[in-house]
């Protein structure tokens, strides 16, 4: 089906694109109590597309412009992408992927490295030259057993933020403390907004602890109690940690002590960590702790192969030449050559070969070249090909976000 696909600037256009989105959902009630203007402060302008048939409005899809991490630290330019949605009476007509083929040549006009996105279903976007670039865990502790070791260090003083200062407090300690890992991407202006209309459109308690001297505090913690129904008298009080920004040792160790330590709650739920996070280190009884489940985190789509290559350090002194297929983006398709030194493109012959998506999987560390030859998303001539590039793009903490948009 033809689709016209054009920016959407209207404050109505944009909030009909929000509602399209939720209804696409299913499960997301519509906006609702949004003040005049608020729309244009949860997205970012000019960054909101939407495909129209007939004249109506059926799909959208829009980014936030933001940076992410690569390994060695560097961080380029990346589209945060989200709110991909089609009206369920206009499913599989094509109409997302002229999203995505318009989106991402916008991206690459602009000179981004990287895509992003959280995918609602795992079958989505591999078709569009997305992979799995870091995982996150979700990971329960029953306090009761959760004595720490003895040694283990008190870690920065921790103390609970007045609401009111929590949205000027958070991104502030966010920006000053941006960790060095891969994967780590900008909290951008709209996101924060956003959270701050859930957090208080929300009607149960939640709340938020950072560590650190006020001013210079180093991390913090967002957490609310679930299932509060029979709190009173429950032996199963149970509080989800949404958000655990602890990028220092000293962070880390005061907001982890704080949370398992706090009277009442009987389970800690940590949504999202990383999955080499310590915890199983610190505790006398590893088995207080459960890891639930993984989840795929990172979506990443190498928008500009050259740049995103070129970027990344490498961790080892071997030399393996890469041949990359983008069918979408053709510039992409290159081969280049990866040494400790660096990346560049080559006519030499490629050893390794590689789609796009396969690419996204490897380039954050958080997937291993000689796991994608098993999976068939890369192949070699010769496998020890395999083994060069793997010690080549190790990395020494796993890729993590830590953040769901
Ligand atoms: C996911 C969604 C955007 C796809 O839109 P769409 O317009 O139906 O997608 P297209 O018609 O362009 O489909 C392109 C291809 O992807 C496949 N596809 C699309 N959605 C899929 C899904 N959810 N699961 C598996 N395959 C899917 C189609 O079968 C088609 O395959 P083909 O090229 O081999 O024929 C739409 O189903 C939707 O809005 N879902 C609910 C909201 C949602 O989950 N959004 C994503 C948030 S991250």
């Amino acid at each position: 089906m033809t689709s016209e696909i054009r920016v959407l600037e209207s404050e109505d256009d944009l909030i009909a694109a929000a509602n399209l989105f939720r209804t696409a959902m299913v499960g997301f009630p519509p906006l609702s109590n949004l003040q005049p203007g608020q729309i244009s402060k949860l997205l970012e302008a000019g960054r909101t597309v939407g495909a129209f048939v007939g004249g109506q409005l059926v799909g959208t899809a829009d980014a936030v412009t933001s940076g992410l991490t690569l390994p060695g630290g560097a961080i380029v330019g990346h589209a945060a992408v989200s709110h991909i949605g089609v009206l369920p009476s206009f499913t599989r007509k094509g109409i997302a992927t002229a999203l995505m083929d318009h989106q991402l040549h916008d991206v690459a006009a602009r000179g981004e490295a990287v895509a992003t996105l959280r995918a609602s279903e795992a079958t989505i976007y591999e078709r569009y030259g997305y992979g799995v670039a870091s995982s996150s865990q979700t990971v329960e502790v029953q306090t009761a057993r959760a004595a720490v070791r003895p040694g283990v260090g008190t870690g920065a003083p921790v103390r609970l933020l007045d609401p009111a200062q929590t949205w000027d407090v958070l991104p502030r300690i966010y920006a000053q403390n941006r960790p060095s890992r891969a994967g780590t991407i900008d909290r951008p202006e709209v996101w924060w907004q956003g959270l701050r209309l859930r957090t208080e459109s929300s009607s149960g308690p939640a709340y938020v602890a950072v560590s650190g001297e006020a001013g210079s505090e180093s991390g913090f913690t967002r957490y609310r109690p679930v299932d509060t129904e029979k709190w009173f008298i429950s032996d199963q009080r149970t509080i989800v940690v949404e958000d655990f920004f602890a990028p220092t040792t000293d962070a880390y160790l005061g907001l982890m002590r704080f949370l398992l330590g706090l009277d009442l709650v009987d389970r800690v739920m940590f949504w999202m960590l990383p999955v080499d996070d310590p915890l199983p280190w610190l505790l006398v009884d590893r088995r207080a702790m459960r890891i639930s489940a993984v989840h795929d985190e990172t979506w990443l789509r190498v928008v500009d192969a050259h740049k995103a290559l070129a970027a990344r350090r490498y961790a080892d002194d071997g030399v393996v030449t890469v041949g990359v297929n983008d069918p979408l983006l053709q510039k992409n398709s290159v081969t280049f050559t990866i040494a400790g030194g660096g990346a560049e493109p080559t006519n030499r012959h490629a050893e390794l070969r590689v789609g796009v998506e396969g690419l996204a999987a490897v380039l954050l560390g958080g997937a291993t070249w000689c796991g994608l030859a098993v999976a068939g998303l890369a192949d070699a001539d010769d496998p020890a090909a395999l083994g060069v590039a793997d010690r080549l793009f190790a990395v020494a903490d796993a890729p993590y976000a830590g953040f769901f948009f």
